[in-house]
Formats: C-alpha cells, sequence, structure tokens
C-alpha cells in the first residue's frame, strides 16, 4: 500500500491528557485473557460495576459481541484470530485515547497479539488479567454448549482442544475461576486497579 505516504496526521488539539482531566481518571486497557468459558466476561463485568459506582467512565469490548459485528467476516483460524486481535486492539486503543477505561474480553490464544495490544496503548495504560481455568472445568461448565460440539468435531479448531491457548507469562493479574469463588477474584482485580487507576 503505498499511498500509505499520502496519510499525514491531523495535529488535533484536545489530547489524550485532556480528557483524563476531564473525566478525573486515567484511561486504561484491562486486557482479560482465558479459554473459552473461564469467565473473562463475567468477572469484566463485576469489575465494571465497581468501576462505575466509583465514578470511572468504563466500556467493555468482548469476543462474542464484537465477533458479531466489525469482525463478523472473520473465522477462528489461527489468521482469523490474530486479525481479530489487531483490530481489537486498535479499537482499545482509540477507546484509551478517548480517555475511558476498556475492558478487552477475549480468548486472545496468543502471547504475540497480547503484547501487540500492550505496545499499541502503552505498558503504563495496560493491566492484563489472566482468568486461567482447568479445561475440564469449562468442559464440565459448557455454558454454550461449545465444548460438547467441539469433541464431537462439528466445530474445528476450538481453543483448549483442537487450537493452542498460550497462557501469559507475566501477567498483572492471575485469578483462577477453576478454585476461587468470583467474589475472590474480583477482590483480586479490584486490588490491582485501584493501585493503577487510584481509587479507594
Ligand atoms: S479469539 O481466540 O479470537 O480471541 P474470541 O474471544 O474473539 O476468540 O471469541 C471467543 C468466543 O467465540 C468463545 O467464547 C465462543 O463463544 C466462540 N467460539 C466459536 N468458535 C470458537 C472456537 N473455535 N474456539 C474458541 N471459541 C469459539
Amino acid at each position: 500500500m503505498s499511498e500509505k505516504k499520502y496519510i499525514i496526521p491531523h495535529d488535533f488539539k484536545i489530547t489524550k491528557e485532556d480528557r483524563e482531566k476531564l473525566n478525573k481518571h486515567k484511561a486504561m486497557l484491562i486486557w482479560f485473557t482465558g479459554i473459552s468459558g473461564s469467565g473473562k466476561s463475567t468477572l469484566a463485568s463485576m469489575a465494571e460495576h465497581v468501576l462505575n459506582e466509583k465514578g470511572i467512565h468504563t466500556y467493555i469490548l468482548d469476543g462474542d459481541n464484537v465477533r458479531s459485528g466489525l469482525n463478523n467476516d472473520l473465522d477462528f483460524s489461527d489468521e482469523g484470530r490474530v486479525e481479530n486481535i489487531r483490530r481489537i486492539a486498535e479499537v482499545a486503543r482509540l477507546f484509551v485515547d478517548a480517555g475511558l477505561v476498556v475492558m478487552a474480553s477475549f480468548i486472545s490464544p496468543f502471547k504475540s497479539e497480547r503484547a501487540l495490544a500492550r505496545d499499541l496503548v502503552g505498558k503504563e495504560n495496560f493491566v492484563e488479567i489472566f482468568v486461567d481455568c482447568e479445561i475440564s472445568t469449562a468442559e464440565d461448565r459448557d455454558v454454550k454448549g461449545l465444548y460438547k460440539k467441539a469433541r464431537a468435531g462439528i466445530i474445528p479448531n476450538f481453543t483448549g482442544i483442537s487450537s493452542p491457548y498460550e497462557k501469559p507469562e507475566n501477567p498483572d493479574v492471575i485469578v483462577n475461576s477453576s478454585t476461587e469463588t468470583k467474589e475472590e477474584s474480583l477482590e483480586k482485580i479490584v486490588e490491582h486497579l485501584s493501585a493503577r487507576l487510584s481509587f479507594k
């Protein structure tokens, strides 16, 4: 795409810092990663509720929603997942620039794409939360009935069964939804966020 050289960004006057000042809190990307059914979106939703009560402006981006709209042209091949996360990371970057605390809840199975998201918003604006969960636990719960279909070979490339999940090596927070209650996991998350976002 040689036309790229003709793209010259406009120097807008209002910055992320101005928006943060107006909002009275920092903007941040809180990235929840883990296998399907691990509880990412449940915990993101619970954390959002806490932040909302503290007067923090939030927005949740989640796999099933984004994949039914913006990314409905993408499949679950490795390439499809890479492009899914690349687009989400770009959208999240815009939302962070808009001054919001964005929660992204995606399997995001590859370390490289999670690193891309972190690099796009900057390390200081990024929190990685690993929602660890035994595959057997997610499979027993099988809230959406997808594990059963994956085992039966109806759904190909299913994370944890026929497609890989690379665990984060150094996440900011690790919760384990196989061994902890939701409330225990939430407490760990909120403790970390209160330090990063400076609320009590
Ligand atoms: S990601 O791997 O590209 O990050 P994403 O979080 O957007 O995945 O979407 C995951 C959701 O899509 C799962 O929670 C599940 O409901 C659904 N899904 C459908 N097919 C698959 C599949 N092959 N592997 C994993 N999840 C799938």
